[in-house]
């Protein structure tokens, strides 16, 4: 990387390639430390994430550091030019602290406490645990907060659990009466009169279970995993604030869970700088990844544009990814040639700034001792695997021109924990196991992937989330309304934004409470329609949204409605498209609602791919959203991710997610590819899970979107 190369979130020039690095685990062998140094440069990585799990070497006595080894590490890395990332190593305690205060493990559903083993397995809200993390972050932070190598503070390792000890049960209720203040409140909030569930005493409650309170009382039910997301947001603020009183100011990132998500990020990542997630992507599992199970190669793009929706504005870190085999995939399959340079430059498509894998070199023991690495128990600098690495650095270091540089996409869809949380866990409208959220928002924002419409997935009530920046907003099954959004969504529609919601949207306020009229007032007047009744059918059912011939939106004329139909009744907004059979055939089934100088479309039923795949398309045209490149440009499995400049410079990645070399006509379409170095003039050839990364150089010729 040149010194001449735009910044990157870290304010170093160009992007970051780099892994987790384990020296702790080889002590007992200096002449591999020395060879992973020799190496390090030849395999191109400038970045090592350290000290991960290696609380045990760093205090192998409470109270005895041993910052040796730690020194020497970064002593070399200083030497080389190299950048830490410094790990607090809270993701796994040692046995002498866990032996002494058992107090600090996890409890499970059941009231059994965990025995000491593996990792993660201590509790956010023990006291105990709390203290002795801040007591190691200190002690980092005061000898290596100032250290001219260190680039990040890596905040534990993808924090997750929850635990159900008597503190995390006394911490919960402390948190509800900082919500409610009052029982009287709780118990309305919680319809607690239903089945007798009101409570008279703030100990009566527990937290909600398998074998207690588990679907009855949705709002206690919603509070706690709200609260488990928030214990953590605190454990991490704890974690950050031992380091600032350590004396350090470099940046803090803490990585996120890459199996779903099971915490809602928005809190998890508050108290942090920088926005960093863990991939695993089985791309290399299937020949065709881009169109399997639950089509991966989407999913994955779907959860890196919420990281950059995360933190508006910041690129963020891909933390970790294989660079070959997770060895606990159930077909740990190995990555076929370019899967590997694919994958990484997915991440930075979509908003990275920096690659790091999991890990630089296999250990000889325990449970990943089979898991890819660069350097791998039977690899080294001639393996295939490193051959992969080398190639990944050469297309960082040509794509260094990118670091810095953000998306700017016009479109987003909605998705938030809270919904997630109420539609797949506890709601109660029948059709249990077949809440469509988040497959709605994945669906749609398929449409976009594959037609070069840049899409944002963000929460629409996040504070740092400005709407005004997007004119198409698709919130598809909005069924929790939480305090103010409908606001915000209004008045960004009345100056000019179209909103596209539709069925099982707006029925329950932010306690999971159904609304006292059946519907909020300022939602209904948003939508303009009123809702009466719910209709479900079996999977083998349809009914139909029939559009009038020659619609203005150039839909065609029927489209299978499925699942979930929603009865409403005009009470403001127009009539697009009517039910096709039943007893409501004729009632709406699409409508718009003008609001000031915007829309509110509002899908009654849920409906297939091709229906989603026209809309979109149809309300790009009509609202002037233009893809990068003309509708019907993109053969299957490819994708253009896009990211600018300040100063107009932009760039765009053309992905293709198949084993097959697959062109592309670009029209009048001139840049050059920084990868391959070579100018690219009206069409372009990608190889079998080939990348091109176009620049523009700040001169687009785009072609007019047809
Ligand atoms: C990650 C974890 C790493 C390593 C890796 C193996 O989720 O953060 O420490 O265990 O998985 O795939």
């Amino acid at each position: 990387m040149t010194t001449s190369s735009p910044l990157n979130v870290l304010g170093l020039p160009g992007l970051l390639h780099g892994c987790d690095y384990n020296p702790d685990q080889w002590q007992h062998a200096p002449e591999i430390i020395e060879e992973d140094f020799q190496l390090f440069p030849h395999a191109g990585i400038g970045v090592i994430s350290l000290n991960i799990f290696g609380w045990a070497k760093l205090e192998p006595q409470e109270g005895h550091y041993d910052f040796a080894w730690l020194d020497d590490i970064f002593a070399r890395a200083e030497k080389q030019g190299m950048r830490i990332f410094l790990t607090t190593p809270s993701a796994a305690a040692p046995n002498w602290l866990t032996a002494k205060h058992p107090e600090i493990l996890r409890v499970d559903e059941n009231g059994q406490r965990r025995l000491q083993g593996s990792r993660m397995n201590f509790s956010p809200n023990s006291a105990s645990y709390r203290a002795h993390v801040s007591r190691i972050n200190r002690a980092l932070s005061e000898r290596y907060g100032q250290h001219p190598a260190l680039a990040l503070w890596h905040i534990s390792n993808e924090y997750a659990g929850t635990c159900y000890s008597d503190e995390s049960e006394a911490a919960f209720r402390l948190w509800l009466k900082k919500k409610y203040i009052t029982l009287d409140a709780l118990n309305l909030a919680y319809w607690a009169a239903f089945w007798s569930r009101t409570y008279t005493d703030w100990e009566q409650i527990r937290a909600p279970r398998g074998h207690g309170e588990h679907t009855t009382v949705h709002g206690l039910c919603l509070d706690w995993r709200r609260f488990v997301s928030d214990a953590w947001q605190d454990f991490i603020a704890a974690e950050v604030a031992a380091v600032r009183e350590g004396g350090s100011s470099v940046p803090t990132a803490t990585n996120l869970h890459p199996g779903g998500m099971p915490y809602d990020p928005w809190r998890l990542t508050a108290p942090t700088d920088i926005i960093s997630w863990d991939a695993y992507p089985a791309y290399h599992d299937r020949d065709e990844p881009w169109d399997t199970g639950w089509n991966v190669v989407v999913h994955q793009s779907f959860v890196q544009d919420l990281c950059r929706s995360l933190r508006p504005g910041q690129p963020w870190i891909l933390m970790e990814t294989t660079p070959s085999s997770a060895n606990w995939m159930d077909v740990p399959k190995l990555k076929r040639p370019g899967v590997h340079v694919l994958t990484v430059m997915q991440s930075i498509a979509h908003g990275a700034d920096a690659a790091l894998y999991f890990q630089w070199r296999a250990g000889r023991g325990g449970e990943e001792k089979f898991h890819g690495a660069v350097m791998e128990l039977c690899g080294g600098p001639e393996s295939r695997v490193f051959a992969d690495v080398i190639a990944a650095t050469h297309a960082l270091e040509k794509c260094a021109p990118v670091a810095g540089s953000l998306a700017s996409a016009e479109m987003a869809v909605g998705f938030d924990w809270d919904n997630w949380w109420t539609q797949a866990n506890i709601i109660s409208h029948g059709g249990h196991g077949r809440s469509h959220y988040p497959w709605e928002q994945l669906d749609l924002y398929r449409t976009c992937w594959e037609n070069a419409m840049p899409c944002d997935v963000l929460d629409p009530s996040a504070p740092c989330i400005d709407l005004a920046r997007y004119r198409i907003l698709a919130l598809p099954q909005q069924y929790l309304l939480r305090n103010g959004l409908v606001e915000k969504l209004t008045a960004w529609v009345e100056a000019g934004g179209v909103l596209l919601t539709g069925v099982l949207s707006g029925w329950v306020d932010e306690n999971d409470l159904a609304f006292e009229s059946g519907m909020d007032p300022a939602w209904r007047r948003l939508v303009g329609l009123r809702r009466e009744e719910l209709d479900h059918l079996y999977p083998d059912e349809t009914n139909h949204f029939i559009f009038p011939k020659d619609n203005a939106l150039g839909m065609n004329e029927s489209y299978a409605a499925i699942d979930k139909l929603e009865l409403n009744h005009l009470d403001g907004a127009e009539l697009l498209a009517s039910y096709g059979s039943e007893f409501y055939a004729g009632m709406p089934a699409f409508t718009v609602n003008a609001v000031g100088n915007g829309f509110v479309y509002y899908q009654a039923a849920r409906s297939r791919q091709d229906f989603r795949n026209d809309l979109l398309k149809a309300l790009w045209k009509k609202h002037g959203l233009v893809p990068l490149l003309p509708l019907g440009t993109l053969p299957p499995g490819i994708t253009v991710q896009r990211r600018k400049h300040d100063d107009g410079r932009e760039f765009w990645f053309v992905l293709n997610f198949r084993r097959i070399p697959q062109s592309i006509d670009l029209g009048k379409i001139q840049a050059v590819d920084l990868i391959s170095g070579q100018e690219i003039n009206g069409s372009i050839n990608l190889t079998a899970y080939g990348v091109a990364v176009l620049d523009f150089g700040g001169i687009i010729s785009q072609p007019i979107l047809a």
